[in-house]
């Protein structure tokens, strides 16, 4: 199994950006336009507009960028901004106002002309399970991250709650020279153990990368008096990565040397069966 990348990315929505920019893979623009596609994608229910509604019935949407130079933005509990990705990657150009909330982040959109709709539409269908999924991809250029992250949150959700993607440290976070971590699933924990960071903190203090994901996730974990389904990807400042789940199954691609690689925990074979996943994840 091949355990470098340049590019990587979660669930199947992880396979599906890495087919859309593989040819132009180290271009930060392709992989934007790629996340946007899948943040517009119906048939992705945890990501975007067309995905599960808070408690009153309306989208709020999280996403945060981050690159390795100490560059962040984010936007949370957005309810009007198609593409949220797009704006916390604009955020993260800023010195000031890198993080955006609600009603700003959405006055923020308007006006610096992302679009932007009146009331997103909600996904159809009723899926009961993996309600609280994320999408997130992690870049390595020339020793440089990037990474994007994305979300509608856990579904149901309390007005104003807000999990771990927009949340620096708990749902991401990299740093040029060390290293990057995204995660997946249960916001609530991994925001309470700040797992993306004490992953990095534990490769800048020497920590080898293989079998750090595990480290990280049990000890998160530990804290926690009830069981979830968290993921987490680590990538080490020469791309090499480590990936833990608690999930059934956590498909994950990437890239590496121009070529594509799909993979699902905890097998160690070349994934062959999309068809069965997607049934399994996104319901169709
Ligand atoms: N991990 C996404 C959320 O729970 O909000």
């Amino acid at each position: 199994m091949e355990h470098k990348c340049e590019l990587i990315a979660y669930w199947l929505m992880g396979k599906d950006l890495c087919e859309q920019v593989i040819d132009d893979y180290r271009n930060i623009n392709r992989i934007i336009e790629a996340i946007r596609s899948i943040e517009d994608n119906p048939k992705y229910p945890n990501v975007g507009r067309f995905s599960h509604p808070n408690e009153d019935g309306n989208i709020q949407l999280d996403a945060a960028w981050m690159e390795g130079d100490n560059r962040v933005g984010a936007v949370i509990e957005t309810s009007h901004i198609v593409n949220p990705i797009e704006v916390a990657y604009s955020l993260s150009g800023l010195n000031q106002n890198n993080i955006l909330c609600a009603d700003g982040a959405d006055r923020y959109a308007l006006k610096s002309g992302y679009k932007t709709s009146e009331k997103l539409e909600v996904c159809k269908a009723d899926i009961e399970k993996k309600s609280h999924d994320t999408f997130g991809v992690i870049s390595l250029v020339d020793g440089h991250f990037s990474l994007g992250i994305t979300t509608s949150g856990r579904k149901g959700k309390t007005l104003g709650r807000v999990g771990d993607t927009p949340l620096i440290g708990s749902g991401f976070y990299c740093e040029d020279g060390i290293g990057a971590a995204i995660l997946t699933g249960d916001g609530e924990a991994c925001l309470r153990s700040v797992m993306a960071k004490e992953a990095v903190d534990r490769l800048m203090l020497g920590e080898n990368i293989e079998g750090l994901a595990k480290k990280v996730l049990e000890r998160g974990l530990s804290k926690l008096d009830y069981k979830t389904e968290l993921a987490i990807i680590v990538v080490d400042k020469n791309g090499c990565f480590d990936a833990a789940s608690t999930f059934e199954v956590f498909p994950y691609s990437f890239i590496n040397n121009g070529v594509m690689y799909n993979r699902y925990l905890y097998k160690d074979e070349e994934y062959e069966q999309d068809k069965k996943l997607h049934e399994l994840y996104h319901g169709d």
